[in-house]
């Protein structure tokens, strides 16, 4: 299995460009089963999760193509197009490892009046159920059974019926998905509580040109009148929040001056305002962003992750790895997932003294990391390993980098060009 060899001690300074999220790129790719012409998908990052689904899909019957892009730095130019649908099997081997595959069962129910799709996978961060998913369909008038680690769903003769549908706590996985399936319902859906991430607006902007009926894009109140069909569209993905904060929370860790090019700064204004008040200083223009930071005497600031526009969880991990060195003490509580402190027992291994009691971490900042051998566990977590790595003396050796490929496209690229020393180990 590959590793990651980081000699850490050198500031950033340079430029990264920054990839198409993975968050919007995969449900815009389970969005191409609700049509039957091409659903072209531009700005789309070459990461392992994006392969997998791509199988997934094929599973399905889609038809996949690569097509040229403008230039190097717009990410993939893909075409899908699901006009033969030949199975609405998605199996354990396929869904096991990325939860996001689940998500399926929307467009498969909607369109061909069933699924079978396999209990998700993914990474290990909370029990992380679907329930919000299930009961969100049987309100659309779907049966659903669970049989054999698998979800059997099947829509009422004439298709799934509108309805009104309120999650209990907002889910992404579970607004994309009940969107999916009530853009071809008969009737009017109202999505209640919905997640309002910008990553569920870019999908939901991108069936709006399919031909959907969706208003309440961007709020917490979805209201989709079901239309018999969808068209295709060209549409290009958003650019990654969570890699651009990644970069952020590097450079101030590092210090150096960089500059993320192909970004929105709209989408993090609680992480930069954050970052600002740790003391780094951060200019955004229209698609770009600058971070100058010396890398040193940060101030301890206390966060608490949120829904959008919170400070999302999915940075949670790599601002605790900026805070291991602060001036001072963070406290650090997580909010959306009951299981997401496995980086705090690695972050140890560098020297970092975080104490954990139920939700919250307190971190005691040190002056120094010393590098370590460390240990991935999940997408994010293993990130923070890297920006804790890159700031430390001496060597870290990251192992079982996989999770990081799932979510980072061209890490040890993006990082190199920028002065750090990161070199992948076959
Ligand atoms: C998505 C993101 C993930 C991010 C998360 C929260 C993708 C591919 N993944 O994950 O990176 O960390 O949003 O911003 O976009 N829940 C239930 N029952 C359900 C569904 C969810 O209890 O049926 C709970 C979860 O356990 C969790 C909370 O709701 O505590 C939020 O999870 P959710 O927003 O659904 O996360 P994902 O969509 O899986």
């Amino acid at each position: 299995m590959d590793k990651i060899r980081i000699i850490g001690g050198n500031p950033l300074n340079g430029e990264i460009i920054i990839s198409g999220a993975k968050n919007a790129a995969l449900p815009l790719m389970i969005a191409s089963l609700l049509s039957e012409e091409n659903l072209i998908l531009e700005n789309i990052p070459s990461l392992a999760d994006v392969r997998q689904l791509k199988l997934i899909l094929q599973n399905h019957g889609c038809e996949i193509e690569e097509l040229a892009s403008k230039d190097n730095n717009s990410g993939m130019k893909i075409s899908f197009n699901n006009r033969n649908i030949n199975n609405i099997c998605a199996p354990y081997e396929l869904v096991a490892k990325m939860r996001a595959s689940f998500w399926v069962i929307g467009p498969l129910l909607a369109r061909m009046g069933e699924a079978r799709v396999s209990l998700p996978g993914g990474c290990a961060i909370g029990t992380r159920p679907v329930d919000f998913f299930l009961d969100g369909l049987r309100q659309l008038g779907a049966q659903i059974e669970i049989r054999d680690g698998y979800v059997l769903a099947k829509a009422p003769k004439g298709g799934l019926i509108g309805n009104r549908v309120r999650f209990p706590k907002i889910s992404v996985g579970a607004t994309h998905t009940i969107m999916m399936a009530a853009v071809l319902a008969n009737g009017t859906t109202i999505i209640e509580n919905a997640a309002k991430e910008p990553e569920v607006a870019d999908l939901a902007n991108c069936l709006v040109k399919m031909g959907a009926k969706i208003s309440g894009i961007n709020t917490h109140i979805l209201t989709i009148e079901g239309v018999d069909k969808l068209s295709g569209t060209t549409h290009k993905t958003l650019p990654d929040r969570i890699e651009s904060g990644t970069y952020l929370m590097a450079a101030a860790m590092s210090g150096g001056e960089i500059l993320l090019k192909n970004t929105n700064s709209k989408y993090l204004e609680t992480p930069i305002n954050i970052l600002r008040q740790n003391g780094v200083q951060i200019s955004e223009e229209k698609d770009t962003i600058r971070i100058k930071a010396n890398g040193a005497g940060l101030r301890p600031i206390d966060i608490e992750t949120e829904e959008f526009p919170g400070f999302p969880t999915d940075l949670q991990a790599q601002y605790m790895a900026l805070m291991t060195r602060s001036a001072g003490i963070a406290k650090i509580k997580e909010t959306i997932f009951e299981n997401r402190f496995m980086h705090v027992a690695e972050l140890a291994r560098f020297g970092a003294n975080i104490k954990v009691k139920g939700q919250v971490a307190t971190v005691y900042g040190v002056p120094i990391l010393h590098g370590a051998q460390v240990m991935a566990t999940d997408l994010r977590a293993s990130v923070s390993l890297v920006i804790a790595a890159l700031a430390a003396r001496g060597e870290t050796i990251i192992s079982r980098i996989y999770h990081l490929d799932r979510g980072f496209e061209r890490l040890e690229e993006k990082l190199t060009n920028c002065g750090a020393q990161v070199e992948r180990i076959k």
